[in-house]
């Protein structure tokens, strides 16, 4: 596969404060934006969605996934992952959303995300060492 430009990775960067726009957070003022760099090319974005129940809340980064998967279903590979706020505020992806990126992730998938100290960008792997996972039976 071919290297990743860092353009693109800047334009997956803007995708995901964009959809930060679209974040519907009225309860914790945290809006996240998130932007998937597939395999094919394709970049797909989600924002969070909040819930007055609290518990309901789905974040940007698996509604960007389900969103990608149920336009194009579930053969894509996420080649990278760029998370915004508008919030100046750090946020990498949330455990619950890296246990649910891990099962799409290419082997070298990188992520960026506004970190304590500014930008940053990791390997998917180092985010998320020691994932569950469940071999499908029969
Ligand atoms: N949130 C995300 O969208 N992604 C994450 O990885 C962590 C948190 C959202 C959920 C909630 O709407 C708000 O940020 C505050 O937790």
């Amino acid at each position: 596969m071919t290297p990743l430009e860092l353009s693109v990775l800047d334009r997956l960067r803007e995708a995901a404060a964009e959809a930060a726009q679209r974040a519907y957070a009225p309860y914790s003022r945290f809006c996240v934006g998130a932007a998937l760099l597939f395999d094919d090319g394709a970049m797909v974005t989600g924002c969070n969605v909040e819930n007055m129940s609290f518990g309901l809340t789905s974040c940007a980064e698996r509604n960007a996934l389900f969103r990608a998967i149920s336009e194009a279903g579930p053969s894509r590979r996420i080649r990278a992952i760029a998370v915004a706020n508008r919030n100046g505020a750090a946020s990498p992806p949330c455990g619950a959303c890296r246990q649910v990126l891990s099962e799409f992730v290419t082997p070298d998938a990188v992520v960026c995300f506004p970190g304590e100290q500014g930008p940053e960008t990791r390997q998917f792997a180092d985010l998320f060492p020691f994932g569950f996972t469940l071999e499908p039976r029969g």
